[in-house]
């Protein structure tokens, strides 16, 4: 069916938030002695923070009750946040913005499908509130990627069936999510490598080479 939208992951893909993510859980596993690499780290691209926890958590010897988790998992968010307070709408790459553009330009509708809470507070500070017809985010679901309810939530907000959207991502849990909701994916970064995409980009702009041939 003709593409009628496009659903973009957010962290790894509109903005490059993922590398905050690694710095701040690699400041909190320093902290408990716990061993943390970017191998670790790319497993928790699409993965919500407290699951992102129990992964980090396979590697210590202590066992941390509910509390200790929630403080650790609140100690990770704070410093992020942090890291996110000083992003400036010049953060935001030029090719991002124009493939947007020239994708709205072509009639799609654009939507954010992220697994993260702090999804308002990133899109303010790229300069983006309002920008998208759609906002689906982990403050709106019960399940994180790779289950499809973020993508199909989009989807819903946007009105249309999943089969006329494509989702963008950086993260092999969300290509995973966007073919369990019934879309077709692209991939870019790491998921891209790992060849987890209908469509695996070498960056965000070849969209504007494949999306007018699917419409
Ligand atoms: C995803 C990131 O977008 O959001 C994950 O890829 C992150 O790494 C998840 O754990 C949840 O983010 P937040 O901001 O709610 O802690
Ligand atoms: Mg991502």
């Amino acid at each position: 069916m003709a593409l009628k939208a496009v659903i973009f992951d957010l962290d790894g893909v509109i903005c490059f938030t993922d590398e905050y993510h690694y710095l701040a859980w690699k400041a909190m596993a320093d902290s408990i002695d716990v061993p943390f690499d970017r191998t670790i780290n790319n497993r928790l691209r699409g993965v919500s923070r407290m699951a992102s926890l129990e992964i980090i958590l396979e590697k210590s010897e202590t066992v941390f009750s509910d509390a200790e988790k929630a403080v650790l998992a609140q100690q990770k968010n704070e410093l992020y946040k942090q890291y996110l307070l000083r992003i400036t709408p010049d953060d935001l790459s030029k090719e991002v913005l124009d493939t947007l553009n020239v994708l709205r330009g072509n009639g799609l509708q654009l939507a954010i499908g992220s697994s993260s809470k702090n999804t308002p507070l990133i899109l303010q500070q790229l300069g983006l509130s309002g920008f998208f017809d759609a906002v689906s985010d982990g403050n709106g679901i019960t399940h994180s990627k790779p289950d499809p309810e973020v993508f199909g939530k989009a989807a819903g907000m946007l009105g249309l069936p999943p089969e006329v959207c494509l989702v963008v991502e950086d993260a092999v849990s969300g290509a995973e999510a966007g073919h369990r909701a019934g879309m077709r994916v692209a991939c870019v970064g790491d998921a891209a490598l790992a060849g987890a995409g209908d469509y695996n980009l070498d960056s965000i702009a070849e969209l504007t080479g494949i999306v007018p041939g699917l419409m």
